[in-house]
């Protein structure tokens, strides 16, 4: 997705605007047109064709109060635009699909090993993903970033979950098919098939995993859902599958956009580049502009549990709502030049990890790794060029790019 508003050469219009079609966001302006709802249509409402509607919220308060408040916005329902008005079979299982107080037995245990300091901990684990990522690059050919980022969640993620090396690769692949069933390069029949086949596949092979474990918990993030106790009982076979998909989900689809929303940025802008790499201490900061900036979750969506008023309007109970992060993170009422990419941005309160009960669990792990791979660019990068055209995701879920064709230029004396 293009990270800036620039001109759509066309007038726009709030009534025909269309935040459900995947081709936006890989071909459209989708920063022009939430900068337009922010300002003339904060609440928004859209129907399909096919009749099923829903709301979107784009300023940042907005979106808050929707992604914090459980009770009059339930995730339970399902929390993705491309599960429309088909209720979630993971609602009540699943801790993404999970309102309090279930969701908070769920996440405790696992909020606990994947926390800052576990994950600080385990710094060996990344270290590998790291450079699997950025040796190859270093031989000043040209590489497709987007599809070695791609494998880089997968590299940690699956050690973390104890999956085998050699299942990661299709792993990775059908991740990126859950999140873009309309994009070309990943749909396998229609969307609504591909959408089934990965569902079943994963399924499937989350399943497999655990029945080869054969009840005696591993040790790893797997193991850790089997052993942890909801209300005083293990979790069932289906919420530990669930669980499993829903962490592996979380790492692969959005991590890689950050990789390369970050580079794109730090490409456009040499002066925050240079800055970055002659002073290591800002190399959060910039991880953190750079999650604001990317925001690869473009959305998460809830459903009203009673009549709601919002922003003027009217949602009766059983409406679907979409919070769009990524319009969130550039709201001009809370960020000061909002489209000026600034690594030493104070305060930085984006919602690239959502906000809430739900926020992401993951984040700490997500951060670390970034930082980690940020300090070693720094350290071995001159800088990055372009070297081809950029494609991009076509998806109303994830803000991100499937090639990237870029040059690194190794710094001298940097090995
Ligand atoms: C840059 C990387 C990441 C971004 C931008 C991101 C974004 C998000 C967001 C916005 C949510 C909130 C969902 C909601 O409100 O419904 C979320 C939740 C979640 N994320 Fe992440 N995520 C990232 C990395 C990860 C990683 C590495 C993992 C795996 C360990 C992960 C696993 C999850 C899970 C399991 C949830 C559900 C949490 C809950 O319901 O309490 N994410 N993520």
């Amino acid at each position: 997705m293009r990270m800036s508003p620039d001109d759509p050469g066309q007038p726009m219009d709030p009534d025909r605007v269309d935040l459900w079609d995947a081709r936006l966001y890989s071909e459209g302006h989708p920063h022009a047109l939430w900068r337009l709802l922010r300002a003339k249509a904060p609440v928004h409402r859209q129907e399909l064709q096919d009749g099923r509607r829903f709301w979107s919220v784009v300023r940042y308060a907005d979106v808050c109060r929707v992604l914090r408040d459980h009770e009059f916005f339930t995730s339970e329902r399902g929390t993705l635009l491309t599960a429309l008005g088909a209720d979630d079979p993971a609602g009540g299982k699943m801790m993404a699909a999970t309102d309090p107080p279930r969701h908070t037995a769920l996440r405790e245990s696992l909020g606990r090993v994947l926390s800052a300091r576990a994950v600080e901990a385990r710094r060996e684990v990344l270290l590998q993903p790291v450079d699997r990522l950025l040796t190859p690059l270093l031989t000043g050919e040209i590489s497709d970033l987007a599809v070695a980022a791609m494998n880089f969640p997968m590299d940690f993620i699956g050690t973390l979950m104890g999956l085998p090396q050699e299942d990661w690769p299709r792993l990775a692949k059908l991740t990126t098919m859950a999140i873009a069933p309309h994009d070309a390069s990943f749909q396998e029949g229609s969307a609504p098939l591909t959408l089934l086949t990965v569902h079943h596949e994963l399924f499937e092979y989350f399943s497999r995993q655990l029945s080869a474990r054969g009840g005696t918990p591993t040790d790893d993030l797997i193991g850790h859902l089997m052993s942890m106790r909801i209300d005083g009982s293990p979790p069932d076979h289906e919420t530990i599958v669930y669980n499993c998909y829903s962490l592996i989900l979380g790492a692969n689809v959005t991590t890689p956009h950050t990789i390369t929303g970050l580079v794109q940025a730090l490409m456009d802008h040499p002066a925050a580049f240079r800055t970055a790499a002659a002073d290591p201490s800002l190399v959060p900061g910039c991880v953190e502009e750079g999650l604001r900036w990317s925001s690869p979750a473009s959305h998460f969506m809830r459903y009203t549990t009673r009549d709601v008023e919002i922003g003027g309007h009217t949602l009766r109970e059983g409406s679907a709502l979409v919070a769009w992060l990524g319009s969130a993170n550039r709201d001009e009422d809370v960020f000061a030049d909002p489209y000026l990419f600034d690594i030493e941005r104070r305060p930085n309160r984006h919602v690239a990890f959502g906000f809430g009960p739900h926020y992401c669990v993951g984040g700490a792990l997500a951060r670390i790794s970034l930082r980690m791979l940020f300090e070693r660019i720094f350290a071995r990068v001159e800088r990055f060029e372009p070297a081809g055209e950029v494609r991009h995701l076509a998806s109303n879920f994830v803000a991100g790019v499937k090639s990237m064709p870029v040059r690194a230029v190794p710094r001298i004396g940097s090995w």
